[in-house]
């Protein structure tokens, strides 16, 4: 009362002409900071506010503010309660703002209010159960906020109440059964809250007038209630990304508005229910990933269905024929699962198909016709089938096609000429099926095609010229055919061109003039063709070059002195007409695989080079004791050699069984080739934990392997650390994560004398050391900027999206790693930290984690850390992306980057700290970008944004700013799940 008075004290002079409502919000503005005066209308000299920025008053004579709708004006401050004074306020809106307090209980004073917007911001507490005292409330959302505890139960009481929006929180309970009560609702969200494990209320059948129910990763566990099938408004269920069991109810058949059912990344077993025939309206249903079985109904098939997903199952029996006859049909992915019979004759006739993907199934007979006859077709992926017969001629019309994939099957005879040539297919792969026939050169407008995989087919003829003008050609792997004539000298124009396999052909002639400027080659197999001629001494100079096998071929000269500058994994020049001498780096023991078949090659190894005869004119007698000694010789150095080789045998054996593997990946290599790889001259980093190799696998695969140090886990005291150690850490955490922006975590071994890990290669190595050493040049603004943003992406899903969340604590410029495209990724678990079930948020810890310069100012006397202290740090990358300057540096003296920029900027202009080798021309985003760098970094972590916010503010800082929305059809999902041909895509 009394703060009151004062302020209308204070107030009432300059209030002197706007009325009480017009005082009260005036009020409201002074709570808030408005950082770019958006509020500037708001003028204590108008009569009313009725002509306010965001305020609408009634018609009536008394102008009543009814509703304030301030969206997206980057207010921020604690909630403005005063509003609630305005007696008519039916309408509130502050969607997108700052707003960083908890919800205050005396909300519940705007008695009047219907619709309350509060929306992406940063609530934080929990939500007070007087909220439910608001009789109209018609309109809900605190999606996108950082609100924790449970969903209140006294919710039971709102009587009008049709939307409900908690999306994307930190609420923790369970989803109460009270909502049930709430007859009026119309749609529940609460997706993405990492909510204890619960049950689906069955009570939430009673909501008839319910049309969308979306409960993704909501951590519900046990069956799905058959009262569900009560929901007989529903348009759209998701249930996906829980731990679901039990089968799906039959009363589903009873669901007679809904539109899209998503039961994705679930548990359920048992077939799908009978009645499926009665949703007439049903379009879009997914239930991948689950342990379903039975048969795919007809009845399901014959309703005019756009997508269909079933993939990861274990559905057996055919398709049935009915699917080909949805006009809607854009989507049938049912990979991974025990499909047989034909594919339906009509597939794609009668519909807009996009993605077709049939793969790891036993499907045989022929590949339909009219897959692409509306001309929309861009995945066909069935691989790891039976299918037989040849590619439908019209297939070579379908313009639209990006990805096919048809390796594995029983395919054969010629592939349509215009097939070779589809201008948006990026991916063809072919591989182990009977195709014959030559390579079209009209495979010359193939612009983007960057994989050709042919490998193991009966191709012959020779390799079109054509081939060279693929200015994106990646991989071009040929092997295993019967390719003859000349390696067409324009392929040392595929400047982009990684990999080239052709061995296993009939090519003849010599390699071609100026292969040197395959700059990017890492692979040359040519091994068992009939090529001749000298090895160019410029394969030497391709620096990325690691296998090299020519061998079985007839290449006759000297051995290029030029290969030792190479650093090979694999060079086999075995048999071929080589001649005179080994080049130094080679004559030794270890390459003699590498030359032998080789007549003319002389060098340290005895038995590469034939000894010239033995004199004549020696004594009948001289030469039976040679041959004596020599067969004694020979005698006890094969006994010692086979004692030798059986010793190392049976190491071996006992090595290879004592090394535990555990894969997190569908792996394309063999785990046990990674351990005969590890030699020092592939160390690509030792750090602090551990020398990391990079290996380059006999599939072509590039692999990270990170092998940790042998270290004890003794305290002082000589007492077991009972903390996890960083193997066990980095393991369980990265093991199960899976997204485009956080490294992968291909498989790992421990036998306690040796760690291993075998990661994901990134060949640009890591953000720290490439934005700090002398290769700055490369990062442009734009390529900064993407790098920012990839790494808070990785971040934010870390934060946000997994269950429970985990925390980094060592997010810094060195675990940020750059693919070859300067995507970024997080890497580096080693010390990151789960955040309990029990006790999420602030969780102590027993050692300092962290890398100075990075470390948050609370964490220094508190020692405790949550996900704000990874959003300081990731802020302390923002301020070196932008100044490129390192976290600590002497010139700072004291202070840290984080403190630099902050008492620079105090002081001076923006562009003295600014990279000065930054193009000037960003200046306005780098403003933008360094704005989030110093929220991040703020000393106050309350005043620190979320991960989730920051992505979304960079994404408005960036240069084509679009700001995320949620998807109405309930597939935001940040997941990543591998498809049936093995790359990851979107769900
Ligand atoms: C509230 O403001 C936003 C943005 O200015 C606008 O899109 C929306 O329609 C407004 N809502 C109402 C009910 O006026
Ligand atoms: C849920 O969140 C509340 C409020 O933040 C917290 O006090 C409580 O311990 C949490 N409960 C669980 C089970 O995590």
């Amino acid at each position: 009362m009394l703060t009151l008075l004062f302020l209308l004290l204070l107030s009432s002079p300059l209030a002197h002409s706007v009325n009480q409502e017009g005082f009260y919000l005036l009020q409201f503005k002074l709570g808030l900071w408005d950082p770019t005066n958006s509020l500037s209308s708001w003028n204590n000299s108008d009569k009313t506010p009725c002509n306010w920025v965001g305020i609408t008053c009634d018609a009536s004579a008394l102008q009543s503010v009814i509703s304030v709708n301030l969206t997206g004006l980057e207010l921020a401050g604690p909630f403005p309660s005063i509003i609630c004074r305005l007696p008519f306020l039916s309408y509130v809106s502050l969607n997108n703002n700052s707003i960083n307090s908890s919800l205050p209980g005396n909300i519940s004073d705007c008695q009047r209010l219907q619709h309350l917007d509060l929306a992406q911001n940063y609530f934080s507490g929990t939500i007070p159960d007087s909220l439910s005292e608001i009789p109209f409330l018609r309109y809900l959302d605190l999606s996108g906020n950082s609100i924790s505890g449970e969903i209140p139960a006294s919710f039971g009481r709102f009587r009008h109440l049709e939307y409900l929006n908690l999306v994307e929180n930190y609420l923790n309970g369970t989803v109460p059964s009270s909502l049930g009560n709430i007859s009026s609702l119309r749609e529940i969200q609460l997706a993405y809250n990492p909510l204890s494990p619960g049950r689906i209320p069955s009570e939430l059948g009673n909501l008839t007038r319910l049309e969308f129910l979306w409960l993704a990763e909501c951590n519900l566990v046990g069956q799905i209630p058959a009262s569900l099938g009560g929901l007989s408004r529903i348009r759209n269920l998701d249930l996906s990304v829980n731990r679901l069991t039990g089968p799906i109810p039959s009363s589903f058949a009873d669901l007679k508005s809904v539109v899209q059912v998503e039961l994705f990344n679930n548990s359920l077993s048992g077939g799908l229910p009978l009645g499926l025939s009665n949703l007439t309206t049903l379009r879009r249903f997914d239930a991948s990933m689950n342990q379903l079985t039975g048969t795919i109904p007809d009845e399901l098939c014959k309703l005019p269905l756009g997508s269909l997903n079933l993939f990861e199952n274990r559905f057996e029996g055919t398709l049935p024929e009915s699917i080909a006859r949805s006009p809607n049909l854009y989507e049938l992915k049912l990979f991974k699962n025990k499909l047989t019979g034909e594919l339906p004759k009509e597939l794609g006739k009668n519909s807009p198909l996009e993605g077709l993907d049939m793969s790891y199934n036993e499907f045989h007979g022929e590949i339909p016709e009219g897959l692409c006859e509306k001309g929309h077709l861009e995945e066909l992926i069935l691989i790891y089938n039976s299918f037989s017969g040849q590619i439908p001629s019209n297939l070579g019309k379908c313009q639209s096609l990006k990805r096919v994939r048809l390796r594995n099957n029983k395919l054969s005879g010629t592939v349509p000429d215009q097939f070779w040539g589809l201008p948006h297919v990026y991916l063809l792969d072919l591989v182990e099926n009977s195709f014959s026939g030559s390579i079209s050169s009209k495979i010359s407008s193939a612009y983007n095609l960057s994989n050709l995989l042919i490998s193991n087919n009966q191709f012959s003829g020779s390799i079109p010229r054509e081939l060279g003008s693929l200015g994106n050609l990646n991989e071009f792997s040929g092997n295993d055919n019967k390719f003859m004539g000349l390696i067409p000298a324009s392929l040392v124009k595929l400047t982009q061109l990684s990999r080239l396999d052709l061995s296993d052909n009939n090519l003849s002639g010599e390699l071609p003039v100026g292969i040197k400027a395959l700059k990017k080659l890492n692979e040359l197999k040519l091994a068992n063709n009939k090529l001749s001629g000298k090895i160019p001494s410029e394969i030497g100079s391709l620096s990325g070059l690691n296998y090299l096998d020519l061998s079985g071929n007839a290449f006759s000269g000297k051995i290029p002195l030029e290969l030792q500058n190479l650093k090979l994994n694999l060079l086999n020049l075995s048999y071929n007409q080589l001649s005179g001498e080994l080049p130094a780096l080679y004559a030794n023991e270890n390459y003699r695989d590498s030359f032998v078949g080789n007549l003319g090659l002389c060098g340290d190894l005895p038995d590469l080079c034939p000894r010239v005869g033995v004199s004549k004119n020696l004594g009948y007698l001289w030469i039976l004791r040679t041959i004596f000694i020599l067969a004694a010789i020979v005698f006890l150095v094969g006994i010692v050699g086979f004692y030798w080789k059986y010793r190392t045998f049976k190491k071996n054996q006992k090595g290879l069984a004592m090394l535990k593997w555990r894969s997190f990946h569908k792996l394309g290599f063999s785990e046990f080739e990674i351990v005969e790889c590890l030699d020092e001259g592939n160390v690509i980093g030792i750090g602090a934990s551990g020398k990391v190799y990079k290996v380059v696998l006999s599939n072509g695969e590039e692999v990270a392997v990170k092998k940790l140090w042998k270290g004890t886990k003794r305290k002082d005291d000589g007492s077991v650390e009972p903390e996890k150690d960083e193997f066990e850490v980095e393991v369980e955490t990265l093991g199960k994560i899976r997204h485009k922006n956080i490294v992968r975590l291909w498989c790992c071994c421990n036998n306690g004398d040796c760690k291993l890990l075998v990661y994901e290669y990134m060949p640009n190595g890591s953000l720290g050391d490439l934005l700090h050493g002398s290769k700055s040049g490369l990062l442009d603004w734009p390529t900064r900027y993407k790098i920012a943003l990839d790494a808070a992406e990785g971040l934010s899903y870390l934060h946000h999206d997994c269950v429970p969340p985990i925390v980094h604590r060592d997010v810094k410029s060195n675990n940020i790693l750059l693919d070859g495209e300067f995507g970024a990724k997080v890497a580096d678990f080693g010390v990151a930290k789960v955040v309990g079930g029990v006790s999420k948020g602030v969780e102590s810890m027993s050692v300092i984690a962290g890398s100075y310069g990075y470390i948050a100012p609370e964490y220094g006397y508190t020692l405790r850390v949550n996900e704000k202290s990874d959003i300081y740090s990731f802020g302390v990358i923002i301020l070196e992306l932008v100044t490129g300057r390192l976290p600590v540096d002497p010139e700072f003296g004291e202070k840290d980057l984080a403190k630099w920029v902050c008492t620079t900027l105090d002081q001076k202009e923006v562009d003295n700290i600014i990279d000065p080798k930054l193009d000037a021309s960003y200046k306005e985003e780098i403003c933008k970008v360094l704005k989030i760098g110093l929220q991040c970094t703020s000393s106050l972590p309350i005043n620190r944004p979320s991960m989730r916010k920051v992505v979304k503010m960079l994404q408005e800082a960036g240069p084509d700013s679009k700001s995320r929305s949620f998807k109405k059809d309930g597939k935001l999902s940040p997941y990543y799940h591998e498809d049936g041909s093995g790359q990851g895509s979107m769900v």
